[in-house]
């Protein structure tokens, strides 16, 4: 049935009863079903500054000149988390504009040239988007056993178009954060520019316990990181459209700035690719990180980890099943030598749990609505499923 305008209003409560009823088709991420996402329920703090200043607009800071400033300070706050407090960097709508800001960049400062760019086998699509779009090349490279990008891969096919590295410190299908040190070391010798992809990760790895973000080195502390994508609409639990871009500094960003004179506000600059653009997720950004600060976002992420300790230890107590490698964080890959993982996932959605599908995997990922009783419910779903198809 097609839609179309009609002549008469409809009032307000009629149409939210609409909506309500439309809409109670789509999942909800208190039922506990959702285990494939990235996302998550935004926390209610993120939610209300959102609603409030839903009208800002940055895409015209000269006429919002404060919510600029609020911007920065979120970006500082970020910054200070990636090693770096005067990193240069926006709120974008996500992990996709973010790689794609990255790597325009890292074309133009290259004399726009349409060259190459490097990534691991393991990057998300976004990198597809941006190759096509930016008209340059990308080259894949293998991974080692871990799932990891192997560095000598990346040596091998650095060629004279090269102009960009991308390294992943936290993939899409297992959460995997690559030797982004030895890519800095490549990066810095070539003098190529390297793009880390922590659009998962980068809310992840600094509230890991110290021990083991020790060997997670992935920022700009590496002097080989030129810019760094960090969402927070995925573990940092602001509403979408939150992503994070940052660059090392001003000359890079640059790289893609435009300037202008007709908007309002006067003079004015754009680094996105984006034009008007909702100030409302960078102030719940802000208000979010100032709201839980470094400890509040250690305790979020202990519970995820706690979450997905139980997973691992169900999975292992299945006969068929096997976690694809050990998680560096709440991401687990589900494997089976006995059924085919789009046999596995489509059994398992039949049973209305939604879990992301990869070609030899299904991934969980444990974000913060996740429950104790959700993952016990799963598990036990998994273990009926695997015996039925095993018989
Ligand atoms: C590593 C990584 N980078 C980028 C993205 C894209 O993020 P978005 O969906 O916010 O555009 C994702 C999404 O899951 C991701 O996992």
């Amino acid at each position: 049935m097609v839609t179309e305008l009609q002549e008469k209003g409809v009032s307000r409560r009629v149409l939210l009863k609409e909506l309500e009823a439309q809409l109670s088709e789509d999942l909800a991420y208190e039922s506990g079903r959702i285990l494939g996402s990235m996302c998550t329920k935004p926390h209610s703090f993120a939610a209300q500054v959102y609603r409030k200043y839903i009208e800002k607009n940055l895409g015209d800071p000269g006429l919002f000149p404060a919510s600029k400033q609020i911007e920065r300070e979120a970006i500082q706050m970020l910054g200070s988390l990636l090693g770096k407090t005067d990193a240069v960097g926006h709120i974008v709508t996500g992990g996709t504009e973010a790689n794609i800001l990255a790597i325009w960049a890292a074309r133009n400062l290259h004399g726009g040239k349409q060259g190459d760019f490097i990534v691991p086998a393991s990057a998300h699509h976004s990198f597809d988007k941006a190759a096509d779009l930016l008209g340059c090349k990308l080259v894949r490279v293998r991974l080692n056993d871990n799932f990891q990008v192997d560095p000598a891969a990346v040596r091998e096919a650095i060629s004279p178009r090269t102009f960009a590295i991308v390294g992943v410190a936290g993939t899409t299908e297992l959460g995997v954060v690559d030797p982004i040190n030895e890519l800095a070391e490549i990066a810095e010798k070539r003098s190529l520019h390297l793009h880390v992809d922590a659009a998962f990760g980068g809310f992840v790895i600094p509230f890991l316990d110290n021990a083991v973000k020790e060997h997670l080195e992935f920022d700009f502390r590496l002097s080989g990181v030129s810019s760094i994508t960090m969402d927070p609409h995925k573990m940092g639990m602001c509403p979408i459209p939150a992503g994070g871009i940052f660059f090392r500094d001003e000359e890079m960003a640059s790289a893609i700035s435009t300037n202008f004179t007709y908007l309002c506000g006067g003079e004015t600059v754009h680094q996105t690719i984006v034009g008007t653009r909702s100030g409302a997720p960078a102030l719940a950004t802000w208000a979010m990180l100032k709201h839980l600060g470094r400890a509040g976002y250690r305790k979020v992420l202990k519970r995820c980890m706690k979450l997905t300790h139980q997973l691992v230890a169900g999975i292992e107590e299945i006969e068929g099943l096997a976690v694809v490698s050990p998680p560096t964080m709440n991401v687990v890959g589900i494997k089976s030598d006995v059924i085919d993982a789009e046999i596995l996932a489509q059994q398992i959605r039949t049973l209305k749990w939604a879990v992301a599908l990869f070609p030899k995997h299904i991934r969980v990922v444990v974000m913060p609505h996740v429950k104790s009783s959700h993952i016990k419910n799963f598990l036990d779903d998994l273990k009926q499923i695997t015996e039925a198809l095993n018989r």
